[in-house]
């Protein structure tokens, strides 16, 4: 059995999303915004899911009543399951009664369990990775996730289903990336930009070339100009101010949609208002002419119909990049995000459907 996290509101585009990639999956729902199914969880076709936030794979009821208790829980099972001398990482978090609640708790298993290792096992505390950075094939990860004060679910996944599942077990505690802020910015959109390249495990860098379709009023291409690099602005009404001046912008009144670089850019940035099925249309244009090297596009939605047109761009994102996902960020609203590297060579023993094209 395995464990969904969502967004408040995602919980049936998740079980509509689930039952679609893994043809007819059963779902239930075991609380707001958390999603249960027995799908089987493969390598290949590595799972796609835009509405799960987080993934707990083979995720089992565990219940204790003291911090003592949830420790001993946790050294039995990582003691037991873990691979010797391999990178592990822990997700302990609490989903019961709102934001914060649970969070002393939650300190307080993770020392009492720490100390457990320490005093037993000190070779797997030297393992233990604090950070949040892409999975390694060789990373196993624990997720605890509390339910309630004395229950909740235990996910081990052991080196290398991290990996595998990256597109939906994510690096992050519940799945949640903190929103950036930054008054400065010229509006709050930078901060899916942010997070969208968190999520990747790759920064825009000096000295690259952006291509950045629907930029007005201009946050995503004063993050990539904050960094050093170069950027083709193209909207159909020009940026702030600041940012129009600035040398590193070269701006391009016009259609996002009838726009292509001379030669190929490091990056395309889209977030342009339209049509999912356009903005899928336009991303698998540049990705088949080859026109990038990375893409972080937003796919808006106007209503729940739509969801589904994000499958065309899922049966096609295996066979054109290579390191991608496809989710709604924590900074999204009405809209999914999709971003990765384009494959080095086409696989030429995959067809893309008709549905795709
Ligand atoms: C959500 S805003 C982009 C915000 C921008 N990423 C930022 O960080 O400031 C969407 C933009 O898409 C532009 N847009 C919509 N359709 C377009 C088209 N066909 N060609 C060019 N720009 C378009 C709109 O003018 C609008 O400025």
């Amino acid at each position: 059995m395995h464990l969904f996290l969502t967004e408040p509101g995602d919980e049936s585009p998740l079980a509509d999303e689930l039952k679609r990639f893994f043809a007819g999956a059963e779902t239930e729902l075991l609380a707001p915004e958390l999603v249960r199914s027995s799908v089987t969880l493969q390598s290949a076709p590595a799972p796609l899911l835009a509405f799960a936030r987080q993934t707990l794979p083979y995720a089992t009821p565990v219940s204790a009543v003291s911090i003592r208790e949830w420790s001993e829980r946790l050294f039995e099972a990582t003691v037991a399951r873990l691979p010797e001398s391999q990178p592990w990482r822990l997700h302990l978090a609490s989903h019961y009664g709102g934001e914060g609640a649970g969070a002393n708790r939650m300190c307080f298993i993770r020392d009492a369990f720490r100390e457990l290792l320490r005093r037993k096992r000190r070779h797997l505390l030297r393992f233990w990775e604090e950070e949040e950075g892409p999975f390694h094939a060789k990373t196993s990860l624990v997720q605890l996730l509390l339910t309630a004060p004395d229950a909740g679910f235990l996910s081990i996944a052991t080196a290398p289903q991290p990996w595998h599942w990256r597109r939906c077990v994510w690096p992050f505690v519940k799945g949640e990336v903190p929103v950036a802020v930054d008054k400065a910015a010229p509006s709050r959109a930078f901060a899916k930009l942010l997070e969208a390249e968190l999520r990747l495990g790759q920064r825009i860098a000096a000295g690259e070339t952006c291509v950045d379709l629907g930029a007005c009023p201009g946050s995503w291409t004063y993050v990539a100009v904050n960094r050093g690099a170069h950027v083709i602005a193209v909207d159909r009404s020009p940026l702030r101010e600041d940012m129009m001046a600035n040398p590193l912008v070269t701006f391009q009144q016009g259609d996002a949609f009838k726009f292509a670089p001379e030669m190929p850019v490091d990056w395309l940035l889209c977030d342009v208002i339209a049509a999912p099925e356009r903005s899928v249309g336009l991303l698998l244009d540049w990705l088949r002419a080859r026109r990038c090297r990375r893409f972080i596009v937003t796919i808006k939605f106007k209503g729940q119909a739509d969801y589904a047109k994000l499958d065309p761009l899922k049966h096609a994102l295996p066979t054109l990049a290579e390191e991608f996902f496809l989710v709604r960020l924590c900074a999204n609203k009405n809209e999914a995000c999709v971003a990765g590297s384009v494959a080095l060579a086409p696989a030429s023993t995959v067809t893309i459907t008709d549905e795709a094209r």
